[in-house]
Protein backbone atom coordinates (compact mmCIF):
# COMPACT_ATOMS: atom_id res chain seq x y z
CA UNK A 1 0.00 0.00 0.00
CA UNK A 2 1.14 3.13 -0.74
CA UNK A 3 2.57 5.33 2.39
CA UNK A 4 0.79 8.53 2.91
CA UNK A 5 2.69 11.68 3.93
CA UNK A 6 1.95 14.57 5.41
CA UNK A 7 4.02 18.05 6.13
CA UNK A 8 3.49 20.10 8.69
CA UNK A 9 4.94 23.61 7.83
CA UNK A 10 4.04 24.78 4.01
CA UNK A 11 6.08 27.86 4.00
CA UNK A 12 9.14 27.92 0.84
CA UNK A 13 10.29 24.12 2.31
CA UNK A 14 7.18 22.29 3.24
CA UNK A 15 5.00 23.74 0.09
CA UNK A 16 7.40 22.43 -2.65
CA UNK A 17 7.83 19.15 -0.22
CA UNK A 18 4.23 18.59 0.12
CA UNK A 19 3.66 19.18 -3.88
CA UNK A 20 6.95 17.39 -4.74
CA UNK A 21 5.64 13.84 -2.35
CA UNK A 22 2.30 14.15 -4.10
CA UNK A 23 4.65 13.83 -8.06
CA UNK A 24 6.29 10.67 -6.61
CA UNK A 25 2.91 9.20 -6.57
CA UNK A 26 1.83 10.11 -2.68
CA UNK A 27 -1.49 10.83 -0.94
CA UNK A 28 -0.31 13.97 0.90
CA UNK A 29 -1.41 16.50 3.43
CA UNK A 30 0.27 19.96 3.98
CA UNK A 31 -0.41 21.31 7.13
CA UNK A 32 0.05 24.88 8.60
CA UNK A 33 -1.20 27.00 11.51
CA UNK A 34 -1.25 30.13 9.00
CA UNK A 35 -5.08 29.80 7.82
CA UNK A 36 -3.97 32.11 4.58
CA UNK A 37 -1.24 30.37 3.30
CA UNK A 38 -3.14 27.00 3.72
CA UNK A 39 -5.93 28.95 1.61
CA UNK A 40 -3.81 30.10 -0.92
CA UNK A 41 -2.32 26.30 -1.80
CA UNK A 42 -5.36 25.28 -1.44
CA UNK A 43 -6.54 27.11 -4.18
CA UNK A 44 -3.33 26.35 -6.66
CA UNK A 45 -1.40 29.34 -5.75
CA UNK A 46 2.02 29.51 -4.28
CA UNK A 47 2.55 32.73 -1.42
CA UNK A 48 5.90 33.19 -3.26
CA UNK A 49 7.91 32.90 -6.43
CA UNK A 50 9.58 29.57 -7.25
CA UNK A 51 9.62 28.86 -10.85
CA UNK A 52 7.71 25.81 -11.72
CA UNK A 53 6.25 25.27 -8.30
CA UNK A 54 3.01 26.71 -9.22
CA UNK A 55 2.07 24.55 -11.97
CA UNK A 56 3.28 21.30 -10.43
CA UNK A 57 1.17 22.72 -7.17
CA UNK A 58 -1.64 22.74 -9.70
CA UNK A 59 -1.41 19.45 -11.57
CA UNK A 60 -1.25 18.30 -8.12
CA UNK A 61 -4.22 19.26 -6.73
CA UNK A 62 -6.40 17.91 -9.51
CA UNK A 63 -4.54 14.65 -9.11
CA UNK A 64 -6.23 14.49 -6.08
CA UNK A 65 -3.38 13.34 -3.80
CA UNK A 66 -2.62 16.55 -2.62
CA UNK A 67 -4.61 18.38 0.22
CA UNK A 68 -3.95 21.17 2.52
CA UNK A 69 -5.56 21.83 6.33
CA UNK A 70 -5.39 24.32 9.54
CA UNK A 71 -6.37 20.76 11.22
CA UNK A 72 -3.76 18.75 13.15
CA UNK A 73 -6.14 16.08 13.35
CA UNK A 74 -6.40 15.63 9.88
CA UNK A 75 -3.11 14.25 9.87
CA UNK A 76 -4.04 10.79 12.01
CA UNK A 77 -3.79 8.29 9.47
CA UNK A 78 -0.69 9.09 8.02
CA UNK A 79 2.64 6.93 7.71
CA UNK A 80 5.28 9.64 7.61
CA UNK A 81 5.32 13.07 9.13
CA UNK A 82 7.79 15.63 7.53
CA UNK A 83 8.42 18.71 9.65
CA UNK A 84 9.39 22.05 7.53
CA UNK A 85 8.56 24.31 9.65
CA UNK A 86 11.10 27.86 9.75
CA UNK A 87 14.25 28.01 12.17
CA UNK A 88 14.90 31.90 11.94
CA UNK A 89 17.84 33.82 13.69
CA UNK A 90 16.66 35.21 17.26
CA UNK A 91 15.84 38.41 17.54
CA UNK A 92 18.76 38.77 20.57
CA UNK A 93 21.62 37.16 19.50
CA UNK A 94 23.18 34.60 16.83
CA UNK A 95 21.42 30.92 17.81
CA UNK A 96 18.33 29.56 15.90
CA UNK A 97 14.86 30.15 17.26
CA UNK A 98 13.27 26.75 17.50
CA UNK A 99 10.06 27.57 18.61
CA UNK A 100 8.47 26.34 15.59
CA UNK A 101 10.21 23.07 15.07
CA UNK A 102 9.25 22.28 19.10
CA UNK A 103 5.43 23.46 18.95
CA UNK A 104 4.83 21.65 15.18
CA UNK A 105 6.05 18.31 17.28
CA UNK A 106 3.78 19.17 20.27
CA UNK A 107 1.12 19.58 17.92
CA UNK A 108 1.80 16.24 16.13
CA UNK A 109 3.26 14.25 18.79
CA UNK A 110 -0.86 13.18 20.46
CA UNK A 111 -2.52 12.47 17.03
CA UNK A 112 -0.01 10.30 15.20
CA UNK A 113 -0.80 6.43 14.70
CA UNK A 114 1.24 3.98 16.04
CA UNK A 115 3.93 2.87 14.10
CA UNK A 116 4.51 6.48 12.19
CA UNK A 117 7.82 8.05 11.07
CA UNK A 118 8.44 12.04 11.91
CA UNK A 119 11.30 13.32 9.73
CA UNK A 120 12.30 16.76 10.77
CA UNK A 121 13.70 18.50 7.69
CA UNK A 122 14.30 22.08 9.19
CA UNK A 123 17.88 23.36 9.22
CA UNK A 124 18.48 22.87 13.26
CA UNK A 125 21.32 23.03 15.67
CA UNK A 126 23.02 19.57 16.10
CA UNK A 127 21.51 17.97 18.92
CA UNK A 128 18.01 19.26 18.43
CA UNK A 129 16.74 15.75 16.95
CA UNK A 130 17.65 13.96 19.94
CA UNK A 131 15.55 16.14 22.31
CA UNK A 132 12.95 16.29 19.63
CA UNK A 133 12.97 12.49 19.32
CA UNK A 134 12.77 11.88 23.26
CA UNK A 135 9.78 14.43 23.74
CA UNK A 136 7.96 11.99 21.11
CA UNK A 137 8.68 8.95 22.54
CA UNK A 138 7.56 9.95 26.17
CA UNK A 139 4.30 10.73 23.89
CA UNK A 140 4.02 8.08 22.14
CA UNK A 141 6.59 5.39 22.43
CA UNK A 142 5.77 3.23 19.28
CA UNK A 143 6.59 6.19 17.05
CA UNK A 144 9.93 7.49 15.37
CA UNK A 145 11.76 10.26 14.56
CA UNK A 146 14.41 10.50 11.97
CA UNK A 147 16.28 13.47 10.49
CA UNK A 148 16.55 14.25 6.48
CA UNK A 149 18.32 17.84 5.90
CA UNK A 150 16.73 19.58 2.97
CA UNK A 151 19.41 21.10 0.19
CA UNK A 152 17.42 22.33 -2.37
CA UNK A 153 18.21 26.24 -3.55
CA UNK A 154 15.38 29.02 -4.06
CA UNK A 155 15.00 29.27 -8.16
CA UNK A 156 15.66 25.50 -8.61
CA UNK A 157 13.51 24.61 -5.26
CA UNK A 158 11.74 21.36 -7.90
CA UNK A 159 14.43 20.52 -9.89
CA UNK A 160 16.45 20.28 -6.06
CA UNK A 161 13.81 18.59 -4.64
CA UNK A 162 12.87 16.09 -7.62
CA UNK A 163 15.94 15.03 -8.43
CA UNK A 164 18.15 16.12 -5.09
CA UNK A 165 22.01 15.17 -5.51
CA UNK A 166 22.36 13.25 -2.41
CA UNK A 167 20.03 11.98 0.26
CA UNK A 168 20.95 12.13 3.88
CA UNK A 169 18.91 10.05 6.15
CA UNK A 170 19.88 10.75 9.72
CA UNK A 171 18.14 7.33 11.54
CA UNK A 172 18.05 5.27 15.03
CA UNK A 173 16.61 2.08 13.01
CA UNK A 174 16.69 -0.22 10.64
CA UNK A 175 12.81 0.34 10.58
CA UNK A 176 13.46 3.85 9.83
CA UNK A 177 15.51 3.71 7.13
CA UNK A 178 13.02 0.96 5.42
CA UNK A 179 10.91 4.08 5.48
CA UNK A 180 12.25 6.87 3.92
CA UNK A 181 14.27 3.78 1.34
CA UNK A 182 9.89 3.53 0.58
CA UNK A 183 9.49 7.01 0.34
CA UNK A 184 12.76 7.97 -1.90
CA UNK A 185 12.67 4.83 -3.41
CA UNK A 186 12.41 6.89 -7.30
CA UNK A 187 15.59 8.69 -6.18
CA UNK A 188 16.97 5.38 -5.17
CA UNK A 189 16.29 3.80 -8.14
CA UNK A 190 18.09 6.42 -10.22
CA UNK A 191 21.42 6.05 -8.29
CA UNK A 192 21.38 8.94 -6.23
CA UNK A 193 23.65 8.89 -3.22
CA UNK A 194 21.97 7.64 -0.21
CA UNK A 195 24.30 8.51 2.71
CA UNK A 196 23.11 6.92 6.43
CA UNK A 197 23.89 8.71 9.62
CA UNK A 198 23.63 8.94 12.91
CA UNK A 199 21.38 12.26 14.11
CA UNK A 200 23.83 14.61 14.98
CA UNK A 201 25.93 14.17 12.19
CA UNK A 202 22.84 14.37 9.95
CA UNK A 203 21.85 17.57 11.57
CA UNK A 204 25.46 18.91 10.69
CA UNK A 205 25.83 17.78 7.13
CA UNK A 206 23.69 20.70 6.90
CA UNK A 207 25.39 23.24 8.30
CA UNK A 208 28.65 22.01 7.24
CA UNK A 209 27.45 22.06 3.98
CA UNK A 210 25.95 25.87 4.13
CA UNK A 211 28.81 26.63 6.05
CA UNK A 212 31.29 25.86 3.38
CA UNK A 213 29.61 27.38 0.78
CA UNK A 214 29.46 30.63 2.63
CA UNK A 215 32.95 30.07 3.27
CA UNK A 216 33.49 29.82 -0.50
CA UNK A 217 31.56 33.28 -1.69
CA UNK A 218 33.90 34.92 0.74
CA UNK A 219 37.11 33.62 0.24
CA UNK A 220 36.32 34.56 -3.19
CA UNK A 221 35.37 38.41 -1.83
CA UNK A 222 38.46 38.30 0.47
CA UNK A 223 40.49 37.72 -3.26
CA UNK A 224 38.16 40.86 -4.68
CA UNK A 225 39.67 42.92 -1.63
CA UNK A 226 43.13 41.93 -2.97
CA UNK A 227 42.61 42.42 -6.34
CA UNK A 228 41.34 45.69 -5.60
CA UNK A 229 44.60 46.74 -3.67
CA UNK A 230 46.92 45.21 -6.04
CA UNK A 231 45.33 46.04 -9.46
CA UNK A 232 44.11 42.61 -10.73
CA UNK A 233 40.96 41.39 -11.88
CA UNK A 234 38.72 38.68 -9.44
CA UNK A 235 36.87 37.58 -12.18
CA UNK A 236 39.92 36.14 -14.20
CA UNK A 237 41.92 34.86 -11.23
CA UNK A 238 38.33 32.96 -10.17
CA UNK A 239 38.03 31.23 -13.65
CA UNK A 240 42.00 30.10 -13.06
CA UNK A 241 41.48 28.88 -9.81
CA UNK A 242 38.53 27.44 -10.69
CA UNK A 243 40.00 25.12 -13.33
CA UNK A 244 41.91 23.59 -10.66
CA UNK A 245 38.77 20.62 -10.02
CA UNK A 246 39.74 20.19 -6.44
CA UNK A 247 38.63 24.15 -6.10
CA UNK A 248 35.70 23.66 -8.86
CA UNK A 249 34.25 27.14 -10.10
CA UNK A 250 30.85 27.05 -8.88
CA UNK A 251 30.20 29.42 -5.75
CA UNK A 252 33.07 31.90 -6.75
CA UNK A 253 31.15 34.55 -8.25
CA UNK A 254 32.53 37.70 -6.40
CA UNK A 255 29.97 41.03 -5.54
CA UNK A 256 28.24 42.20 -3.06
CA UNK A 257 28.04 38.79 -1.19
CA UNK A 258 25.72 36.29 0.14
CA UNK A 259 22.10 37.19 1.51
CA UNK A 260 18.77 35.16 1.93
CA UNK A 261 17.25 33.28 4.84
CA UNK A 262 20.02 30.13 5.29
CA UNK A 263 23.23 30.94 4.62
CA UNK A 264 23.62 34.00 6.82
CA UNK A 265 21.46 32.85 9.79
CA UNK A 266 22.86 29.22 9.12
CA UNK A 267 26.72 30.21 10.06
CA UNK A 268 25.70 32.36 12.91
CA UNK A 269 23.51 29.93 14.69
CA UNK A 270 26.24 27.33 13.62
CA UNK A 271 29.06 29.35 15.82
CA UNK A 272 26.33 30.03 18.28
CA UNK A 273 26.07 26.35 18.89
CA UNK A 274 29.81 25.36 18.53
CA UNK A 275 29.89 27.62 21.98
CA UNK A 276 27.54 25.96 23.38
CA UNK A 277 29.29 23.00 22.82
CA UNK A 278 32.56 24.04 24.25
CA UNK A 279 34.04 24.14 20.51
CA UNK A 280 33.95 27.71 19.76
CA UNK A 281 37.43 27.72 18.27
CA UNK A 282 36.59 25.27 15.72
CA UNK A 283 34.59 28.19 14.05
CA UNK A 284 35.96 30.70 14.94
CA UNK A 285 36.75 31.52 11.15
CA UNK A 286 32.80 31.61 10.42
CA UNK A 287 32.98 35.00 12.17
CA UNK A 288 35.40 35.94 9.24
CA UNK A 289 33.33 34.75 6.34
CA UNK A 290 30.41 36.86 7.94
CA UNK A 291 32.42 40.08 8.10
CA UNK A 292 34.03 39.72 5.02
CA UNK A 293 30.54 38.79 3.74
CA UNK A 294 29.01 42.24 5.46
CA UNK A 295 32.58 44.06 4.17
CA UNK A 296 31.41 43.48 0.57
CA UNK A 297 28.41 45.63 0.78
CA UNK A 298 30.53 48.81 2.36
CA UNK A 299 33.07 48.11 -0.32
CA UNK A 300 30.39 48.71 -2.48
CA UNK A 301 28.86 51.82 -1.20
CA UNK A 302 32.28 53.05 -1.05
CA UNK A 303 32.39 52.60 -4.89
CA UNK A 304 29.62 54.56 -5.15
CA UNK A 305 30.54 57.34 -3.08
CA UNK A 306 34.31 57.44 -4.47
CA UNK A 307 32.39 58.14 -8.07
CA UNK A 308 29.58 60.79 -6.55
CA UNK A 309 32.29 62.81 -5.06
CA UNK A 310 31.80 61.37 -1.52
CA UNK A 311 28.21 62.95 -1.13
CA UNK A 312 24.89 61.45 -1.96
CA UNK A 313 22.82 63.65 -0.84
CA UNK A 314 20.11 64.54 -3.92
CA UNK A 315 22.15 62.29 -6.20
CA UNK A 316 19.95 60.22 -8.44
CA UNK A 317 20.85 56.30 -8.06
CA UNK A 318 18.94 53.71 -10.17
CA UNK A 319 19.45 50.13 -8.28
CA UNK A 320 18.73 47.01 -10.45
CA UNK A 321 17.81 44.31 -8.09
CA UNK A 322 15.97 43.88 -4.83
CA UNK A 323 16.04 40.10 -4.65
CA UNK A 324 18.93 38.58 -2.46
CA UNK A 325 19.50 36.01 -6.15
CA UNK A 326 17.94 35.98 -9.28
CA UNK A 327 14.98 34.00 -9.42
CA UNK A 328 13.51 34.84 -6.29
CA UNK A 329 11.36 37.34 -4.70
CA UNK A 330 12.85 36.78 -1.39
CA UNK A 331 14.79 39.44 -0.17
CA UNK A 332 15.70 38.66 3.63
CA UNK A 333 18.88 39.62 4.35
CA UNK A 334 19.42 40.79 0.40
CA UNK A 335 22.47 42.40 0.03
CA UNK A 336 21.01 44.36 -2.89
CA UNK A 337 18.02 45.88 -0.53
CA UNK A 338 20.46 46.66 1.98
CA UNK A 339 22.73 48.53 0.55
CA UNK A 340 19.76 50.26 -1.42
CA UNK A 341 18.74 51.25 1.84
CA UNK A 342 22.13 52.44 3.13
CA UNK A 343 22.42 54.60 0.16
CA UNK A 344 19.24 56.26 0.56
CA UNK A 345 19.87 56.42 3.74
CA UNK A 346 22.99 58.74 3.34
CA UNK A 347 20.92 60.81 1.09
CA UNK A 348 21.00 59.67 -2.29
CA UNK A 349 17.64 59.32 -4.42
CA UNK A 350 17.38 55.68 -4.88
CA UNK A 351 14.70 54.37 -6.94
CA UNK A 352 14.70 49.96 -6.97
CA UNK A 353 13.65 47.82 -9.84
CA UNK A 354 13.41 44.19 -9.44
CA UNK A 355 11.53 41.88 -12.37
CA UNK A 356 9.37 39.69 -9.02
CA UNK A 357 10.54 41.06 -5.22
CA UNK A 358 9.54 44.71 -5.30
CA UNK A 359 5.89 43.71 -3.48
CA UNK A 360 7.92 42.30 -0.57
CA UNK A 361 10.60 44.42 -0.92
CA UNK A 362 8.07 47.19 -0.71
CA UNK A 363 6.53 45.55 2.21
CA UNK A 364 9.80 45.30 4.00
CA UNK A 365 11.15 49.23 3.04
CA UNK A 366 8.23 51.43 2.18
CA UNK A 367 10.42 54.52 2.18
CA UNK A 368 12.34 53.29 -0.67
CA UNK A 369 10.84 54.19 -4.34
CA UNK A 370 10.32 51.20 -6.73
CA UNK A 371 10.22 51.80 -10.58
CA UNK A 372 8.06 49.35 -12.31
CA UNK A 373 10.72 48.77 -15.52
CA UNK A 374 14.28 49.17 -16.16
CA UNK A 375 13.75 52.41 -18.24
CA UNK A 376 11.68 54.23 -15.35
CA UNK A 377 14.47 53.36 -13.00
CA UNK A 378 17.37 54.56 -14.64
CA UNK A 379 15.79 57.67 -15.94
CA UNK A 380 18.19 60.64 -15.11
CA UNK A 381 20.57 58.15 -12.78
CA UNK A 382 23.49 59.49 -12.20
CA UNK A 383 24.99 56.18 -11.27
CA UNK A 384 23.47 52.75 -12.06
CA UNK A 385 24.43 49.65 -9.57
CA UNK A 386 23.77 46.24 -10.93
CA UNK A 387 22.79 44.55 -7.74
CA UNK A 388 21.17 41.22 -8.44
CA UNK A 389 21.92 39.24 -11.39
CA UNK A 390 18.62 38.69 -13.11
CA UNK A 391 18.98 37.59 -16.48
CA UNK A 392 16.72 40.14 -17.99
CA UNK A 393 20.04 43.05 -16.40
CA UNK A 394 21.92 40.80 -18.40
CA UNK A 395 20.83 41.33 -21.56
CA UNK A 396 20.26 44.86 -21.31
CA UNK A 397 20.99 46.68 -24.83
CA UNK A 398 23.50 49.19 -23.13
CA UNK A 399 22.93 51.28 -26.11
CA UNK A 400 19.59 51.52 -25.69
CA UNK A 401 19.28 52.66 -21.72
CA UNK A 402 22.17 55.52 -22.57
CA UNK A 403 20.27 57.98 -23.51
CA UNK A 404 17.90 57.77 -20.45
CA UNK A 405 20.51 58.35 -17.72
CA UNK A 406 22.00 61.12 -16.45
CA UNK A 407 25.33 59.93 -16.66
CA UNK A 408 26.94 56.83 -18.43
CA UNK A 409 28.48 54.68 -14.77
CA UNK A 410 27.29 51.50 -13.89
CA UNK A 411 28.92 49.77 -11.22
CA UNK A 412 28.49 46.00 -11.38
CA UNK A 413 27.81 44.26 -8.06
CA UNK A 414 27.79 40.89 -9.15
CA UNK A 415 30.12 40.54 -11.80
CA UNK A 416 27.44 39.45 -14.25
CA UNK A 417 27.50 41.92 -16.65
CA UNK A 418 29.68 41.77 -20.18
CA UNK A 419 32.50 44.66 -19.52
CA UNK A 420 32.98 45.11 -22.72
CA UNK A 421 30.01 45.45 -24.46
CA UNK A 422 28.61 48.06 -21.92
CA UNK A 423 32.06 50.22 -22.26
CA UNK A 424 31.90 49.79 -26.33
CA UNK A 425 28.53 51.51 -25.86
CA UNK A 426 29.96 54.32 -23.88
CA UNK A 427 29.41 53.63 -20.26
CA UNK A 428 31.67 53.80 -17.51
CA UNK A 429 31.67 50.39 -16.14
CA UNK A 430 33.01 49.47 -12.75
CA UNK A 431 32.87 46.46 -10.53
CA UNK A 432 33.54 45.11 -7.06
CA UNK A 433 37.51 42.87 -7.60
CA UNK A 434 38.30 44.36 -10.68
CA UNK A 435 40.96 46.66 -11.83
CA UNK A 436 40.42 50.34 -13.46
CA UNK A 437 37.73 51.36 -10.71
C1 LIG B 1 21.38 27.81 0.12
C2 LIG B 1 22.15 26.55 -0.29
O1 LIG B 1 22.81 26.77 -1.53
C3 LIG B 1 21.20 25.35 -0.40
O2 LIG B 1 21.94 24.18 -0.69
C4 LIG B 1 20.48 25.18 0.95
O3 LIG B 1 19.56 24.11 0.91
C5 LIG B 1 19.72 26.46 1.26
O4 LIG B 1 20.66 27.56 1.33
C6 LIG B 1 19.04 26.27 2.59
O5 LIG B 1 19.74 26.18 3.60
O6 LIG B 1 17.83 26.13 2.62
P1 LIG B 1 19.86 29.56 -1.23
O7 LIG B 1 19.74 30.32 0.05
O8 LIG B 1 18.64 29.32 -2.05
O9 LIG B 1 20.48 28.10 -0.94
O10 LIG B 1 20.88 30.37 -2.12
P2 LIG B 1 22.30 30.15 -2.79
O11 LIG B 1 22.14 29.78 -4.19
O12 LIG B 1 23.16 29.31 -1.94
O13 LIG B 1 22.85 31.64 -2.73
C7 LIG B 1 23.07 32.29 -1.47
C8 LIG B 1 23.65 33.66 -1.67
O14 LIG B 1 25.00 33.57 -2.11
C9 LIG B 1 22.92 34.54 -2.68
O15 LIG B 1 22.77 35.83 -2.12
C10 LIG B 1 23.86 34.57 -3.87
O16 LIG B 1 23.76 35.76 -4.60
C11 LIG B 1 25.21 34.47 -3.17
N1 LIG B 1 26.29 33.93 -4.03
C12 LIG B 1 26.21 32.66 -4.52
C13 LIG B 1 27.41 34.71 -4.31
O17 LIG B 1 27.52 35.87 -3.87
N2 LIG B 1 28.40 34.20 -5.10
C14 LIG B 1 28.34 32.94 -5.59
O18 LIG B 1 29.29 32.52 -6.29
C15 LIG B 1 27.22 32.15 -5.30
Amino acid sequence: MTLKISVIGTGYLGATHATCMSNLGFEVIGVDVDPAKIESLSGGTIPFYEPRLQELLQTELKSGRLSFSTDFNSISDCDVHFICVGTPQVADGLAADLTYVFSALEAIAPVIKDGSLVVGKSTVPVGTAARLRAKLLEVNPNTDLAWNPEFLREGFAVEDTLNPNRLVVGVTSSKSEEILREVYARNLAAQIPWVVADLPTSELVKVAANAFLATKISFINAMAEICEAAGGDVTVLAKAIGYDPRIGSRFLQAGIGFGGGCLPKDIRAFMARAEELGAEQALEFLREIDSINLRARSRMIDLVRRDLSEDLRGKKIAVLGAAFKPDSDDVRDSPALDIAVQIQAAGAIVSVHDPKAIPNARARFPALNFAESIEACVTDAQLVLHLTEWKVYREIDPLKLIGLVKSPIIIDGRNALDRDLWRSAGWNFRALGRSEN
